[in-house]
């Protein structure tokens, strides 16, 4: 397939999802605003995942309209019109004339037609699907084309009457990749999975956690990645015990541990990957007891990570892996505790392992996607999602210690997570991320000069 025809098809099925809920409707997607960064300066332009998942257009200012019946659909874009001044400060539009035969879509716009395009597309449509509390912008701009609309009653145009959340059945479609998207997933994977070895070889007592961040950008930016997927966090020491460090200008100290998690964006898909190695490339006894039972409970995670067992089933598994090993270590007290099942019942590992153990990756980090099945009849309760293939999750288990006083001080300050990426097949799952090494023993010989 080529990717005009991805992006039709994944209209269709949207168009189809419309047709079987409200028999048709309008369908309005915004792509992401342009955002002032200071003066004259804006953040790199990001497309909204929404809107690309659906175009593969990625300039700013662009609305894609789907117009839906009981037996057909049509695709409307409203973009920037060519403007020659403009495009010699900011770079190439592709302009309304161009659109329908560059991206498969049926007609397009300047956006000085919108609103009134809009007032014509809405007469008489029963259903409109929009993101529901998405921007006071977007509110004002419905409100807009509301009024105009309804201002046409007396000549006997009905305006619309139901709003329907767009996102619930484009994200439902988003959570499952195709072919295309699990390709380019593991090739960001694989560039990601470099970048960490990067900094592994480069890294030696002394450099700073921003120098390791620069390593990393080189590797996404000269692989033609084009962006991070997310700030990259170099933690050494202490902060790697700080779930959302940034890299800062800490010096990597020899002794201590450093915890990379980076990934880079290619072509609007992410990648997730943690590594926690020595600044000295060996690691100490503590620091080795915690690693090895942090693995392990990957592992243990990964075992369970296939077709048909529920989301929650991978991190139920690392939390008695991670659980066991803070007994054996004397983090947590047996004596205590009493037992296992009590230690964990009792959610003993949150002091060292605050977070889940995956989230779904895709087009966001943390990727769109109910994590749980529809309520069972007779309850309210959702069940957990089941994992079924073509579901990409990540696999990221950690172990926190903070210093305390009922804390062995060997342990103190040592903050290890391994994150690695999850393809979900019938078989079991793909790990796309291992690229780099993730056994201590593996770690150590990289960093060996
Ligand atoms: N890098 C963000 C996360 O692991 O969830
Ligand atoms: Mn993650
Ligand atoms: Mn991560």
């Amino acid at each position: 397939m080529n990717k005009t025809n991805i992006y039709q098809s994944r209209r269709a099925t949207l168009a189809q999802k419309i047709r079987s809920k409200t028999g048709g409707g309008i369908a309005i997607i915004t792509t992401a605003p342009e955002v002032s960064r200071n003066r004259d300066s804006e953040f790199p332009y990001r497309h909204d995942s929404d809107f690309f998942y659906l175009t593969g257009f990625e300039e700013p200012g662009a609305t894609l309209i789907l117009q839906v019946d009981q037996s057909n659909h049509e695709a409307h874009l409203f973009c920037r019109p060519k403007d020659l001044e403009k495009e010699i400060w900011d770079g190439i539009r592709l302009g309304p004339e161009a659109v329908p035969a560059a991206l498969g879509l049926n007609f397009a716009y300047s956006n000085h037609e919108i609103d009134s395009k809009l007032a014509e597309l809405l007469a008489d449509q029963d259903a409109i699907y929009v993101r529901l509390a998405e921007s006071a912008e977007a509110d004002r701009r419905l409100r807009h084309w509301m009024k105009t609309v309804r201002q046409q009653i007396r000549a006997g145009v009905d305006a619309p009457t139901q709003f329907h959340d767009v996102e619930a059945l484009l994200h439902e479609m988003r959570l499952f990749k195709d072919a295309h998207e699990i390709e380019t997933m593991r090739r960001a994977a694989a560039i990601s999975a470099r970048a960490h070895i990067r900094a592994m070889q480069v890294c030696q007592p002394g450099m700073r956690e921003y120098q390791l961040e620069a390593e990393l950008l080189h590797e996404f930016r000269n692989s033609g990645s084009q962006s991070v997927a997310y700030n990259s966090i170099v933690a050494t020491g202490a902060n790697a015990c700080i779930l959302h460090y940034r890299a800062g200008s800490n010096e990597l100290r020899n002794g201590e541990l450093c915890l990379i998690d980076a990934g880079c964006e290619l072509d609007g898909y992410a990648s997730d990957i943690t590594r926690t190695f020595p600044v000295n490339g060996k690691f100490s006894s503590p620091q080795r007891a915690l690693y090895d039972i942090t693995l392990a409970a990957q592992e243990a995670a990964i075992a369970m990570t296939k077709s048909g067992n529920t989301f929650i089933e991978p991190h139920e598994a690392a939390v008695k892996v991670l659980t066991q090993g803070l007994l054996d270590e004397g983090l947590l007290k047996l004596s205590e505790l009493g037992s296992l099942e009590n230690a964990i019942e009792l959610a003993a590992y949150r002091r060292f392992y605050m977070h889940r153990t995956s989230h779904w990756l895709g087009m966001d980090v943390h990727d769109v996607g109910s994590y749980r099945e529809p309520a069972v009849a007779s309850t309210t309760e959702k069940p957990w999602r089941i994992l079924q293939s073509g579901m990409v999750i990540t696999i990221e288990p950690g172990l926190y210690v903070r210093p305390a006083e009922d804390i062995d001080m060997r342990f103190w300050n040592i903050g290890i997570r391994i994150e690695d990426d999850a393809v979900i097949s019938d078989a079991g799952c793909e790990l796309i991320s291992r690229g780099v090494p993730v056994k201590a023993e593996e770690i150590e010989a990289l960093m060996k000069r």
